[in-house]
């Protein structure tokens, strides 16, 4: 166990659904002052480091090798993070198929991306949900579409993450794994930054090897990897598992 006291249930797909039915855990929000929070403090600090190496990096996608990684805990805690900073932060569910954002904040129109991207005449503004934290908003998955890949590689996608970037200091987006599905691949090279989740105890050194030559291959904007021990055994005075590290590693340019 890591982050969290209680490990989360592992279904018969060898996959956890906790995030998707209970929401990702808002550490972040519900204890700043937890040193989980403070890693996740530092996670920003280093990815505005690799900003200023690379010029403004406003559209950050973050995925990992496999499912269960820690995509979407750690993309809505640094949403969080950013807006506790006073950062206009915008947070979208890119992962149409294993969505969290609506449960995670709360959202119960179901109105999202895929709602846009599948009709001309939709209004972005309409898929834009405001939360408890005045400067963060998200956008959700929507209902879950027969052509995931297909919509988030459509040129209204493009135009709408244009858009976005204008109105946000920082637009996060949770996908999928780069080894199950394209999504991540057909969205990297609209994004910014690409950030990688590598979980302690999870992703193995192939899968990893195989995300490096998608990465290389796809020439991704490759900001760094983000440690997330889902291993550690240590629990901090809190009752919460101390499990993530952040390692950025290299910074690779485009
Ligand atoms: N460092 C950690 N320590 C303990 N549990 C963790 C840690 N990071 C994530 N988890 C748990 O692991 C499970 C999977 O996390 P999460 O849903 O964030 O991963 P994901 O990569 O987004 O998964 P998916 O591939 O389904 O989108 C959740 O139950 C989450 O609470
Ligand atoms: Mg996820």
């Amino acid at each position: 166990m890591a982050l969290f006291k209680k490990q989360s249930k592992i279904g018969r797909d060898g996959l956890s659904a906790e995030t998707m039915t209970k929401g990702a855990r808002l550490i972040a929000a519900a204890q700043p002052k937890n040193p989980v929070s403070e890693q996740f403090r530092t996670l920003r600090t280093n990815i505005d480091f690799a900003s200023v190496a690379k010029g403004d990096v406003k559209t950050l996608l973050i995925s990992s090798a496999l499912p269960s990684e820690g995509k979407s805990t750690i993309t809505s805690n640094l949403a969080v993070v950013y807006a506790q900073q006073g950062k206009k932060v915008l947070l979208v569910d890119a992962d149409l198929r294993r969505p969290t954002v609506a449960v995670t904040f709360g959202i119960n129109d179901n109105h999202g991306l895929t709602n846009y991207l599948a009709d001309a005449n939709s209004d972005a503004q309409a898929i834009i949900h405001t939360t408890n934290m005045a400067t963060l908003d998200v956008i959700t998955s929507g209902p879950v579409p027969p052509n995931p890949a297909e919509l988030l590689g459509s040129g209204r996608m493009t135009a709408l993450i244009s858009a976005l970037r204008n109105k946000y200091d920082i637009v996060i987006f949770d996908v999928p794994p780069f080894l199950m599905v394209t999504d991540a691949q057909v969205l990297m090279s609209k994004m910014d930054g690409v950030a990688v989740v590598v979980s302690g105890g999870k992703t193995t050194k192939g899968a990893l090897q195989r995300t490096s030559e998608i990465l290389k291959i796809s020439e991704a904007p490759v900001l760094g990897f983000v440690y997330n021990d889902q291993n550690q055994k240590k629990s901090s005075s809190s009752g919460y598992g101390y499990g993530y590290g952040y390692g950025y590693g290299e910074t690779k340019s485009k």
